[in-house]
């Protein structure tokens, strides 16, 4: 339990990245998580585009948008940080139309299975789902809730106590980690 714990405490989102491919174990292993997801009813309506490779990566990456709460300068991924793998999250809406739920669980194990190999993630809901969807050949049946970027992070994230309502901001520190400010527990439970 311990271990699941500080998986859970520094799997956070990472927005800069090596230059070093995934193996191909590794992106199995990921596509296995969200496969094994809960799904409501069990019907399964989500499927995945893997989209690796500099060329192809470039041509999704064109499309995202990172750290909207940073400037761009601090938070869009430079040319030699950009990620090196996206996972398309798809909606078939003809299984089911409210995906959002089962999405997020798949989302979830999937970014947890990568990063339990070292593999960081940022899951990318500013992107240009037009262009994607035409990029990655989607039917009138389909509509692309995510693509979710992955690769070895070149910096940290850390946890830190919200101390107040204006306090939600990410920042970046002298080291240019990223700070990412949670509600204390106290704040968010009420026992009854
Ligand atoms: C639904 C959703 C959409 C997100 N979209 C983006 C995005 O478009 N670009 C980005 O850089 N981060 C995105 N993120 C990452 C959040 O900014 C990040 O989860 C938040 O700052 C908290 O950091 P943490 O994941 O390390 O806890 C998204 C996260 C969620 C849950």
């Amino acid at each position: 339990m311990d271990n699941l714990m500080e998986l859970l405490k520094s799997r956070r989102t990472y927005r800069r990245f090596e230059q070093r491919q995934i193996s191909r174990e590794i992106i199995d292993e990921i596509l296995e998580a969200a496969r094994l997801a809960s799904s409501a009813a069990n019907r399964q309506p989500l499927s995945y585009i893997v989209v690796s490779g500099a060329e192809k990566v470039e041509e999704v990456f064109v499309h995202t948008k990172w750290a909207g709460a940073l400037p761009p300068e601090q938070g869009q991924p430079k040319e030699g940080e950009h990620p090196v793998l996206f996972i398309a999250v798809v909606e078939n809406l003809d299984i089911n139309k409210n995906c959002d739920t089962d999405a997020g669980l798949a989302i979830s194990n999937m970014t947890l299975a990568a990063w339990n190999h070292g593999v960081g993630s940022c899951m990318i809901g500013a992107c240009n789902k037009a262009a994607l969807s035409e990029l990655f050949g989607l039917t009138e049946d389909q509509a692309l809730h995510t693509v979710v970027a992955f690769g070895y992070p070149t910096h940290e994230s850390h946890v830190v106590d919200m101390e107040d309502e204006e306090q939600f901001k990410y920042y970046l520190d002298e080291k240019r980690d990223y700070v990412v400010p949670k509600r204390k527990l106290s704040d968010v439970v009420r026992w009854l």
